[in-house]
């Protein structure tokens, strides 16, 4: 980066949001960098002064590793409603710690949130994480209809397989070897692919099954398209569909409603249904 240097940068997207979800009481959890959107929930709470009463618990590897750290305490200190709790799953020497140690477990739910029952909970990490925290909570019967998540890390890793079948769309130069005059004869009639996307400025065709996700099948062909969480929720790999239907594995977080006004698709979690036509 040079200064001076213009970048492009979408807004604000995504609905794991408290916004949506009025609530008086909340329990938020998150271990790693999954603590992003939880301070961005709770700078928002303290700066409109909402009414709402917040326990913010979070892991980090060691006191080194706790992000936001200082604004977190800041917060707890001058906030009555902003309580905050943080654990450690690594001590590490010269930096001396006394707070919680260890994953989360159903002694240390009680003791930051004895009233975690009562609470709307927002959970953010990785996804072992997450999976820690919803079965706990399921274990207690926790009313999950109040629980929240979001994976930031991407739940899918790029296949590498090539794809059934890629069509050319360019003609393909003519080898210069003598053949044998032969009889004109008519082109075969070319059927087309009942499923297929095509990459109109890359010149592909793909023809398949519908089961990878289109930015899979562009993978897979060294079409090259730009990806980030694979999980429908960053926006990184929008593209416009020019025609032809889609389907999504999941809701697509990463696209407001302009988005898709103007036809675009996030490609990492849309398959296609039938013949689709993608500008790219
Ligand atoms: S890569 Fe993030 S939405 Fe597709």
């Amino acid at each position: 980066m040079r200064v001076g240097r213009e970048i492009k940068v979408s807004g604000p997207l995504g609905k794991f949001t408290c916004f949506a979800h009025p609530a008086q009481k909340l329990l938020m959890i998150s271990a790693g960098s999954g603590i992003t959107p939880m301070m961005a929930m709770s700078r928002w709470i303290v700066d409109t002064g909402a009414d709402c009463d917040i326990v913010f618990f979070h892991s980090a590897r060691s006191p080194r590793d706790i992000i936001f750290r200082q604004e977190l305490e800041w917060m707890s200190a001058c906030q009555p409603k902003f309580r905050l709790a943080i654990t450690i799953t690594k001590s590490e020497s010269g930096q001396p710690w006394c707070g919680f140690m260890g994953r989360l477990n159903e002694s240390m739910l009680s003791a930051i949130a004895p009233d975690f029952m009562e609470r709307t909970v927002y959970v953010c990490g990785s996804n072992a994480f997450m999976a820690e925290v919803k079965i706990l909570l399921e274990h207690l019967a926790f009313p999950m209809q109040n629980y929240y998540e979001e994976s930031f890390a991407g739940t899918k890793q790029p296949k590498q397989q090539p794809s059934p079948s890629v069509q050319n769309l360019t003609p393909a130069p003519t080898p210069a070897v003598k053949s044998t005059p032969s009889k004109p004869t008519s082109p075969p009639a070319q059927k087309l692919a009942s499923t297929a996307v095509i990459f109109a400025k890359s010149k592909k065709e793909i023809v398949c099954d519908g089961k990878d996700s289109i930015l899979e099948l562009a993978e897979q062909e060294g079409i090259e398209m730009d990806s980030n969480c694979r999980s429908g929720v960053c926006g990184t790999c929008k593209q416009k569909k020019l025609a032809g239907e889609i389907k999504y594995e999941d809701d697509p977080h990463g696209l407001d409603h302009s988005d898709e006004d103007e036809g675009y698709i996030l490609t990492c979690i849309a398959h296609p249904v039938g013949r689709v036509v993608i500008n790219a």
